[in-house]
């Protein structure tokens, strides 16, 4: 469900029309719907309801800061009273730009440096999020150094396939994330042993675009069963991290995942008695279907085997067909009910610059728009400025209103940031 609709044949955002917005700030750009954001949050939130902790405070929603680092985005999402999970110092300063209470942020990650452990201890954040043994060892030294202690749940790694995507799949045995399932109780005595640190419960994150609740339902059990036996062995454990990762529609032609209500139906049942704070990570389920990129057909190109529509989007400002051969649905802005089979293509000089192959689409003709749905998680964040192509700006919609909220950098700004070598200088 989002908020981008057709009126009399032009494609809205909320109520913006995207071809004057096309008109005022340039093709191509990101823009994110308030009104999305918003009720992805409230849905999410809502399928929560009823599981407070013993002291009576509600899960922590630590959205995923990744997934759409826009300050204006984490700001609108802290204001519903979001948390935010983090997993760079610039994420962590970012979150706190946007409003983000040092208490409601997560620290995650698994190469935190001790920089940034000494920087998130300094902020006061709510938890670190350690995924190995090595890791609490430097975090001890660097909280006792400071005077100050660590709080700390436990990543397990619960050698479970999450049944996505390879590159996006963070749960099995052969993994990088998290601490080997059967080591996590000596981890957890070691933490609880060590000065600066306190362990106050575990977690995990299997992956992201999650299609199947089977493996979320394996890794609850798993870490109900984990919490158990910490507590036998005398351990206190006060809060369970659930991650983030479930998945959401991209093809309309696919049936959609399970919905955030299944999604929490399972978290009520899996950590009924546990007898904790729980803590949640979602990401793309808040902000994907709240972005599109919007682009302008360069050029319908007839090639010696196939149409080619050339549009001024390319892999660097949309990553995930080309990394992931990912699908985002492709519709022309102003549809005439004509359609064409093609192969949208951006201006990058290599053949993966591909968006879609052989799409039955909206036909399009040069100059028209064209807009990429469900860009809003790991979209511009993921964008570079390979082939010396400019950033692209993002602009946030909320109702008849609308900002740029990151405004495009153009080359003067690329090369400002560089330095001839004094030895090169004329
Ligand atoms: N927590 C942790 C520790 C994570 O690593 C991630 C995502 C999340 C939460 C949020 O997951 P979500 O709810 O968004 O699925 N660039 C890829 C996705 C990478 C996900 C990385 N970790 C893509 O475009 O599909």
């Amino acid at each position: 469900m989002d908020h981008f609709t057709d009126r009399a044949g032009r494609l809205f955002a909320e109520e913006v029309d995207l071809t004057a917005l096309a008109d005022a700030v340039g093709t191509p750009f990101y823009c994110y719907s308030t009104a999305t954001l918003v009720r992805h949050f409230g849905v999410f939130r809502d399928t929560l309801a009823g599981l407070e902790s013993p002291a009576g405070e509600a899960p922590l929603i630590a959205y995923a800061v990744k997934a759409n680092p826009n300050v204006s985005v984490v700001a609108t999402l802290a204001r519903l009273g979001a948390g935010a999970d983090v997993v760079s110092e610039g994420e962590m300063r970012r979150a706190l730009a946007a409003g983000v209470p040092p208490g409601a942020i997560v620290f995650s990650g698994v190469g935190k440096t001790r920089g940034e452990m000494a920087a998130a201890l300094a902020v006061g954040i709510y938890q670190m999020n350690v995924e190995s043994e090595g890791e609490l060892h430097a975090l001890s030294e660097v909280a006792t150094a400071l005077g100050t202690t660590a709080t700390v749940a436990l990543r397990v790694n619960p050698e479970i396939d999450a049944r996505t995507h390879a590159k996006i799949s963070t749960g099995a045995a052969e993994n990088k994330f998290g601490i080997p399932l059967a080591r996590v109780p000596a981890a957890y005595a070691l933490a609880a042993s060590l000065h600066g640190v306190r362990p106050v419960g575990v977690g995990a994150h299997i992956g992201s675009q999650l299609t199947d609740l089977a493996p979320l339902e394996a890794t609850f059990a798993t870490l109900g069963q984990l919490v158990r036996d910490l507590r036998t062995g005398g351990l206190s454990v006060e809060r369970v991290d659930l991650g983030g990762g479930l998945g959401i529609p991209y093809r309309p032609d696919q049936p959609p995942p399970p919905t955030p209500a299944e999604y929490g139906a399972l978290v009520a049942r899996a950590t009924a008695g546990w007898g904790v704070r729980l803590l949640c990570e979602p990401g793309r389920l808040i902000v994907g279907n709240a972005g599109v990129l919007v682009s302008r057909v360069v050029t319908v190109k007839a090639g010696a085997a196939r149409t080619f529509v050339v549009v001024d989007a390319a892999m660097n400002d949309l990553l995930r067909p080309s990394l992931y051969g990912a699908w985002h649905h492709i519709r022309a802005v102003a549809p005439t009910g004509a359609r064409m089979t093609a192969t949208v293509v951006g201006p990058v000089c290599e053949t993966g610059d591909t968006f879609a192959e052989d799409r039955d689409m909206d036909a399009v003709a040069a100059g028209d728009l064209v807009t990429f749905m469900t860009a809003g998680a790991y979209g511009a964040t993921m964008a570079s400025t390979y082939n010396s192509r400019a950033l692209v700006p993002e602009v946030l919609v909320d109702g008849d209103r609308w900002a740029v909220v990151r405004p495009r950098e153009d080359i003067a700004a690329q090369l400002a940031r560089e330095r001839i070598a004094p030895w090169l200088s004329p």
